[in-house]
């Protein structure tokens, strides 16, 4: 088995890590299953899988409501893993953190508290031209409602922004600039501290799609200043069914509430309902509990490895995993931004990527094909869709020889 070269590889034992993940303990279709489709969705490690069953079988209990000791234990639990995540992206108060269904219902809940509340005819939303299709149809149904304009910040052939256009769409009508932290697509990982710092001067709001940015870089909300960052919990090793959307209090604050129902309220009647402090106010309705607390043992696993530690690893398989691919004749990489996550969209001349990705599938390795919900960066490139390899902490060199050698099978096949 391949190794890496340098010393960050020799500080980081994957192999032990990957114990941890009992799903990467399997073969299909009789060879060890290789996992190279983490942007998609990363796999569980063991803690975060047995903090769900100890809700379920321990704990069980609605939240928020009860005195009985079940409801304060799963409270304790839930609202413990809201402390986790302010403290895993530095915000300042637990009152910022807002749980949510993911990425996707972060970004709604702004366009439509936010943004229906702020937004009038005439006023321009900014986002990039390599956004996931959840940071664009939210913004553009807004842009409906509200007779506003959504305008691009165009990308460069290697898929980095294009600062110089960003800055003259930047004008007294830009209300929110909202951008991608890392592109699931191409793996560009934006300059986010500057364009918020653009957006500021002149005069607007700041949301990032922090999606494929939380599970592979520290990230420091402060630091960043951002205004609203919202990310997935299963792309951080954490269950489906729960994200977070960080807001700057007096924002949040501002905003009218979300969805109506119960825990969101302070006090109903038929004449008048007064809403519950922040977070909850935007937390209408039981949530999804075991997620939460699920979320929170995949921000304590994550945080006992060290961000900078798996963001150095990823850096150095990324490396290794781009010079590889590079030598296969006829692969050509989309996406080479000069500040690149461990992403590796590509084509190959004359085979189709669905074909690609079933041939892998064979060798046991998964990787995606399709348009990654990123539509208008396969348009920019004049491509349909591209194979995707995304890597994770837990993968390693020896992986990535699997995935060429993978490749020049699928040459074989199809090559004549
Ligand atoms: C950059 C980016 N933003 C948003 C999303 C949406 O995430 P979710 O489906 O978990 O809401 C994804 C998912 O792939 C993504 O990669």
């Amino acid at each position: 088995m391949s190794t890496l070269s340098s010393g960050v590889s020799a500080r980081f034992d994957v192999e032990r890590i990957r114990q941890d993940f009992p799903v990467l303990q399997q073969t299909i279709h009789g060879k060890p299953l290789v996992y190279l489709d983490n942007a998609a969705t990363a796999q569980k490690p063991r803690a975060v899988i047995d903090a769900i069953v100890k809700f379920y079988e321990v704990d069980c209990a609605n939240i928020h409501r009860g005195v009985h000791e079940l409801s304060q234990r799963s409270t304790a639990a839930y609202e413990e893993t809201r402390s986790k995540v302010r403290r895993f992206l530095n915000a300042r108060s637990n009152h910022e953190i807002v749980f949510v269904r993911g990425t996707t219902e972060g970004i709604n809940l702004v366009t439509q508290t936010w943004g229906r509340a702020n937004l009038k005819p005439g006023d321009e939303i900014i986002i990039a031209g390599l956004e996931h299709h959840s940071n664009i149809v939210p913004w553009q149904i807004l842009c409906e409602q509200a007779g506003a304009r959504l305008r691009i910040i165009p990308i460069d052939d290697r898929g980095d922004l294009l600062l110089e256009e960003y800055e003259k769409l930047l004008g007294p009508r830009t209300r929110m600039v909202a951008i991608g932290h890392v592109s699931n697509a191409l793996g560009t990982i934006n300059p986010v501290r500057r364009i918020v710092r653009m957006a500021h001067d002149a005069g607007a709001l700041t949301l990032i799609d922090g999606a494929q940015a939380v599970p592979h870089m520290p990230v420091d909300v402060c630091a960043l200043d951002a205004d609203f960052y919202a990310f997935s919990g299963h792309k951080l090793f954490g269950p489906t069914g729960i994200g977070v959307l960080y807001g700057r209090a007096d924002l949040l604050e501002a905003m009218p509430p979300y969805q109506g129902g119960g825990d969101m309220i302070r006090t109903v009647t038929f004449e008048k309902t007064t809403y519950n402090d922040l977070p909850y106010k935007f937390e209408a309705g039981t949530p999804d509990i075991a997620g939460g607390i699920g979320l929170g043992a995949a921000v304590d696993y994550v945080t006992r490895l060290g961000m900078d530690k798996i963001a150095a690893y990823e850096h150095e398989l990324l490396l290794y995993a781009t010079d590889a691919l590079e030598r296969i004749p006829g692969l050509h990489i989309i996406g080479t931004a000069r500040e690149k996550a461990a992403v590796l969209s590509f084509v190959m001349q004359g085979i189709h990527p669905h074909d690609i990705g079933t041939v892998l599938d064979h060798q046991g390795i998964a990787v995606r094909t399709g348009h990654h919900c990123a539509q208008p960066v396969m348009d920019r490139y004049h491509i349909p869709a591209t194979t995707r390899a995304s890597l994770a902490f837990y993968n390693t060199a020896g992986e990535i020889d699997a995935l060429v050698a993978g490749l020049y099978k699928v040459k074989e096949v199809f090559d004549e």
